[in-house]
Formats: C-alpha cells, sequence, structure tokens
C-alpha cells in the first residue's frame, strides 16, 4: 500500500514525504516541478534514507495518473500540488482556477473509479478572512476570500465536502496559517524562486544581502506594534500533523468522514516582532522600511488548534526562534550550491 504525496516535492510536502517515509509509510510522489527544483528529490533520500517514487508530471494530465493508480496499490493521498501566490492569482484568476481545481477533481474522479478513501488537502486560513474574533477556532465562520487562490481553496474544501458525502469517503480538510522554517538538517526548506512575496523568504533574503530592504506593508494595523500579526508554525511540526491526520483516516472504522483542523501555534506575531526574532536568532541585520499596507492582507489571524492536539495528538513544538534559525541555515546551504 502506498501514500500518494502531490506536490511532495514542494515547500510543505518534501517535509511531509520525510515524516511520512520516517513512519514507514511507502510514498509516491506526482510534481510537476512548476515551483521547486529536482535535487529536493535527492535531498530528501538523503535526509530519510529512503527513496520514494517519483512521477514528474502535471495532475491535468489524466493518462499520466491513471497509469500511476494503475501501477500503485494507493490507498491515500496528500494532496498539496497547486498554485499558491496569492498576488500573481489576481491577474492570473483562470490560470489558478484551471490548475488548483482540475487537478484536484482528477485525483477525485480516480479515487471514485476505484473505490479508495483516505483524502488529505492542504487548505489554509484564508477561508477565514478577518475572522471576527481571535483566535480562530474550526467553527469559525467562512468568508469568501479575497483572492482567486483564496477562493480555489474554500471552493477545493466544498468539492471534498461533496465528494465525502456522496460517496461515502474520508476526507480531511488542513488549514493551515503560515508555514515557516526549514528542515534541522538544512536540506530542505522553501526555496526561493523569484522575488519572495511571503514574509520569511524575503526576510531571509535581506539579511543575507540579496535584497536591500524588507518592505514591511502597513504599521498602523491596530496591533501591539501597528504591524500585521500571524500565527508562524514551523513545517517540520506541520509536516508531522499530516502523518497524524493520515493515521487516523486510515484507521478510522467509519465509511464517511469529513475532519477539519487548523494547524497553528496558538500564537499570533508581528511583523516587527518576527523581524526582531530572526535579528536575534541568527544575530544578522534585517534592514527595513515602512511601506503602505498591502492589499488585501487582514489585520490578525491565529489559530485556536486544540482540536488537532485532541483528536489527532498534535500541536506546535518549536519556538519562533528556533524556526527562524533553521530558515538561516538553509539560506547558508542555498548559497553552498551556487558556489
Ligand atoms: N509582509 C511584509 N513584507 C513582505 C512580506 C510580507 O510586511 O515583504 C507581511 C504581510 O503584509 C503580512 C505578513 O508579513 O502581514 C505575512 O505575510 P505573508 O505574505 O508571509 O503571509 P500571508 O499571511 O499574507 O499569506 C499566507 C499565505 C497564503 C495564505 C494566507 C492566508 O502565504 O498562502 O497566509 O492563509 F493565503
Amino acid at each position: 500500500m502506498a501514500i500518494l504525496v502531490t506536490g511532495g516535492l514542494g515547500y510543505i510536502g518534501s517535509h511531509t514525504v520525510v515524516e511520512l517515509l520516517n513512519n514507514n509509510f511507502e510514498v509516491v510522489i506526482i510534481d510537476d516541478l512548476s515551483n521547486t527544483e529536482k535535487f529536493i528529490l535527492e535531498n530528501i533520500e538523503e535526509v530519510s534514507g529512503k527513496k520514494p517514487i517519483f512521477y514528474p508530471f502535471d495532475l491535468k494530465r489524466k493518462e499520466l495518473l491513471k497509469q500511476v493508480f494503475d501501477a500503485h496499490n494507493i490507498e491515500g493521498c496528500i494532496h498539496f500540488a497547486a498554485f499558491k501566490a496569492v498576488g500573481e492569482s489576481q491577474v492570473k484568476p483562470i490560470e489558478y482556477y484551471e490548475n488548483n481545481l482540475f487537478s484536484l477533481i482528477n485525483l477525485l474522479q480516480e479515487f471514485r473509479e476505484r473505490n479508495i478513501s483516505n483524502f488529505i488537502f492542504s487548505s489554509s486560513c484564508t477561508v477565514y478572512g478577518q475572522a471576527d474574533k481571535m483566535p480562530i477556532d474550526e467553527e469559525t465562520e467562512l468568508k469568501l476570500p479575497e483572492s482567486s487562490y483564496g477562493k480555489t481553496k474554500q471552493m477545493g474544501e466544498e468539492i471534498l465536502r461533496d465528494f465525502a458525502a456522496a460517496y461515502k469517503k474520508r476526507v480531511t480538510l488542513l488549514r493551515y496559517f503560515n508555514p515557516i522554517g526549514a528542515h534541522p538538517s538544512a536540506k530542505l526548506g522553501e526555496l526561493p524562486i523569484g522575488i519572495p512575496n511571503n514574509l520569511i523568504p524575503f526576510v531571509m533574503q535581506t539579511a543575507a544581502g540579496i535584497r536591500e530592504k524588507l518592505s514591511i506593508w502597513g504599521d498602523d494595523y491596530p496591533t501591539v506594534d501597528g504591524t500585521a500579526v500571524r500565527d508562524y508554525i514551523y513545517v517540520v511540526d506541520l509536516a508531522k500533523a499530516h502523518v497524524k491526520a493520515l493515521q487516523k483516516l486510515i484507521n478510522s472504522t467509519e465509511e464517511k468522514v469529513i475532519d477539519i483542523y487548523n494547524l497553528g501555534t496558538g500564537k499570533g506575531s508581528s511583523v516587527l516582532e518576527v523581524v526582531h526574532a530572526f535579528e536575534k536568532a541568527n544575530d544578522v541585520k534585517v534592514p527595513y522600511e515602512i511601506k503602505d499596507r498591502r492589499a488585501g492582507d487582514i489585520t490578525i489571524a491565529y489559530a485556536n488548534a486544540d482540536k488537532a492536539e485532541k483528536e489527532l495528538g498534535w500541536k506546535s513544538e518549536t519556538s519562533l526562534e528556533e524556526a527562524l534559525r533553521t530558515v538561516w541555515q538553509w539560506q547558508k546551504y542555498l548559497e553552498t550550491r551556487i558556489n
């Protein structure tokens, strides 16, 4: 029996593959390499000492997908593969809907035709929009996200609810807060392809002198220091949650399940707090300037992750500083690859 991991060479995917291999799962990866590089596969093998099976293709290629399901005894899937740049989704909405929704539907068709259950979906706290109260638990009302990217996540969740209900399947929706950090080996992390949009990759590159200055988008929010607040969760902790969620699904005796879990630390940090924590953790400087608010940003989001602790036996273990140290080690590793 094998677990299919789509987007398994991506940022969260690669860390999750390592945790699955460490837990003796057989892993089949499909990844079209659109936002990652092939060396990540070698590094997964180096870090885990095991070899996942890898297919490089786009999930929209239905005939190739069928061949993978024909070739392996797939008992479940963790579906990471998706476009994920919020800003880009606003200028390329059709590409986002096409990529994120068709790939999901193609997978679900295989699951339905072959009567496979156990589907885990990478969702995002973006489905809550700006929630009215903090922390955000799973009962919090959903708001239509502003970005087309966010809408594909919310639509994906709806498609999966219908799929679970109609075909009696087991589905888990994992709503990530802000994943950060790199593997302790420094061999896996978030690849900075192009100009980073997310905070941590930009901070990392600014500290390394690749970018001159970090722009902090707004210091007039109603928060501790005026900068926006997020819940930064260490990527290896996040990866471990997937293994727990998968084990729960596989061991479930119920025919139909829709489980939803927020994955965060439960603690909010402001942009300035993150920048200062990075400087302190790594003894480096991060030059920054305050700019206007970024369109579409919310003020504050942090999780109530009690449900994941209670039902999955999972909680965040790694401090912000520790996570930020791994980011800097990852940057050093990337420099050795270039030089
Ligand atoms: N920020 C800066 N400067 C930067 C980059 C980010 O000040 O150069 C700020 C943002 O304004 C925000 C915070 O840092 O206040 C975090 O920004 P990120 O872009 O890292 O993360 P977001 O919270 O905006 O977005 C993340 C994921 C999305 C997801 C969203 C909500 O990247 O995929 O959370 O779930 F949709």
